[in-house]
């Protein structure tokens, strides 16, 4: 069961992704924040937020294979750490950006970092 945390806003937009009861294990979820496309993923029962950009090529990250707490790139097969958004395969090298996801009240919502 994931942590409810009230965390303040830092800024930016905060987007509601849906309940958390309807987002079951291995959801991939896309929302808009401050109009850029991200990807929500669940994982081992955590939320993870990523622009939805691969950083090789642009291309999107959404429905990338997901294991081993990393997400694929279905272009060229780049994998990125869900936590960090760190590029851990070639042949991407820089870090996707990540959002802060918060649970309240059984609710799953991001917002940037
Ligand atoms: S576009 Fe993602 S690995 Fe090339």
């Amino acid at each position: 069961m994931s942590e409810q945390v009230k965390v303040p806003q830092v800024g930016g937009q905060r987007v509601r992704v849906g309940a958390e009861a309807e987002l079951p294990e291995g959801s991939q979820t896309e929302v808009t924040v401050d109009g850029v496309s991200v990807v929500v993923v669940r994982y081992e029962g955590q939320f993870y937020a990523l622009r939805n950009n691969c950083t090789h090529k642009d291309y999107p990250l959404l429905g990338g294979e997901v294991s081993l707490g990393r997400i694929t790139c279905q272009k060229h097969g780049a994998k990125f750490e869900l936590a960090t958004g760190k590029a851990k395969t070639l042949p991407a090298v820089k870090p996707v950006r990540i959002y802060r996801t918060l649970v309240e009240d059984g609710v799953v919502s991001v917002t940037p970092l």
